[in-house]
């Protein structure tokens, strides 16, 4: 290699491509902020309709700003019918493949889809922050051969969404926990679904599209579907006393165990705590403290993995939330994609305010020129 060669930087790791008001991130004091404030205040004091305007405006909203947008939420709750006969015909897909194709589908239907200014974008935004979980549940009901459960103009976002899942009104507790969920997870930076979303909304296309194209890169396992998997893990050890058989057992094949280590933070998670606090709690309120009791061992099985920068992340304890909610397991990532709206409207709105096509290089290492030989000629 020469040294005018390329310096070739594989997944972008350490690359940064622009730069951005909406998160702050520093993955080894374990920091992550919203436009300033501390993910640890939004977590215990805001609301994710109060995250998702902060998210979008810039600026927290006063008390009447705040109830006009969350008026402006509950309103657009309801999904045009020929979306929800559109889920109809996808009952049988895997919910990400659904919730891609019908978020794709509601652009034929908003009154302001091709209107890509900044205004229009915010405003579409927050259609689709409301509407996302509607698609989400009505998707899950027909696939449990149900009809739908319409949204509740008169509940919160979070109460509305637990609402959807079974037609029951949710516990005030569980419903806050939902909430907190939501807000830890609506916003991450240069993620690779927020960054789709800017790529996408680089070529001048809409939001609709882009958001389209963040669920689409949020479905693979390496973004969304740890949560899954921690599920999955904890399901497989079973007993407390199992966690740690189960992590050597891991560990000596090679593999990973899930929920821990993270591409940016190499210290806790800062949006772990507060998860742990409400899994504890949720296991304990629904009788079930042996889901608790499991990821302590883990937790505590995976101690001297510290040293390597290995900690627990925000999805260790999210899955089991979810779990006890009554939310099966392939609902997990779409619930991922619930929260994560307003992150990456306000990514995209970014990136149209000060646009510029996002087109990198990759260096050549096919075969030389050579020549072409017509297929009349060969012989
Ligand atoms: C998220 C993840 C891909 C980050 O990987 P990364 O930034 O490339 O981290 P590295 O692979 O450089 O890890 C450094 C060391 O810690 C170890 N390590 C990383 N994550 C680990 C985990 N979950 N369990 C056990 N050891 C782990 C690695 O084996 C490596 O050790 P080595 O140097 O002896 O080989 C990885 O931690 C992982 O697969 N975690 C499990 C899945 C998960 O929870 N994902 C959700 C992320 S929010």
């Amino acid at each position: 290699m020469t040294d005018d060669a390329p310096r070739i930087h594989r997944g972008l790791q350490g690359v940064y491509f622009d730069r951005s008001s909406t998160s702050f991130i520093d993955g080894r004091a374990g920091t992550l902020l919203y436009r300033g404030y501390s993910i640890h205040e939004l977590a215990e004091h805001a609301t994710f309709e109060e995250v998702a305007y902060l998210l979008l405006q810039g600026e927290l909203p006063a008390r009447a700003q705040l109830a006009a947008f969350d008026g402006e939420l509950r309103a657009a709750r309801a999904v045009p019918a020929p979306v929800v006969e559109l889920l109809r015909a996808l009952r049988d897909a895997h919910p990400m493949d659904a919730l891609r194709t019908a978020t794709s589908a509601l652009a034929a239907f908003d009154p302001e889809t091709r209107d890509n200014s900044v205004e229009a974008t915010l405003r579409k935004g927050a259609r689709l922050t409301a509407q996302v979980p509607t698609l989400v549940m009505a998707h899950h009901a027909l696939r449990e051969h149900r009809e739908p459960v319409a949204p509740r103009a008169d509940l919160g976002h979070a109460a509305n969404f637990l609402y959807m899942l079974r037609g029951r009104e949710p516990s005030a507790e569980a419903a806050r926990l939902m909430d907190k969920d939501f807000v830890l997870h609506a916003e991450h930076g240069a993620n690779a679904s927020a960054f789709a979303a800017r790529v996408i909304a680089g070529t001048q296309a809409n939001l609709h599209a882009a958001i389209t194209g963040a669920i689409a890169a949020l479905s693979g396992p390496s973004h969304g579907g740890a949560a899954e998997n921690v599920m999955l893990m904890a399901q497989a050890i079973g007993e407390p006393e199992r966690a740690a058989a189960y992590v050597k057992q891991l560990r000596a094949e090679g593999q990973p165990v899930m929920g821990f280590g993270h591409r940016v933070y190499k210290t806790e998670d800062p949006r772990a705590q507060h998860l742990r606090e409400g899994v504890e709690q949720l296991s304990r309120e629904m009788g079930e403290p042996r889901w608790y009791a499991i990821l302590e061992a883990v937790q505590e099985a995976m101690r001297p993995y510290a040293r390597l920068g290995v900690h627990v992340n925000v999805d260790f304890f999210a899955g089991v939330i979810y779990y006890l909610n009554g939310f099966p397991p392939d609902l997990f990532v779409p619930i991922f994609a619930v929260g994560r709206v307003p992150g990456w409207t306000a990514q995209v709105a970014e990136q149209l305010a000060h646009n510029i096509l996002i087109r990198p290089l990759t260096q050549y290492d096919g075969p030389a020129e050579r020549p072409y030989v017509p297929l009349g000629a060969q012989r």
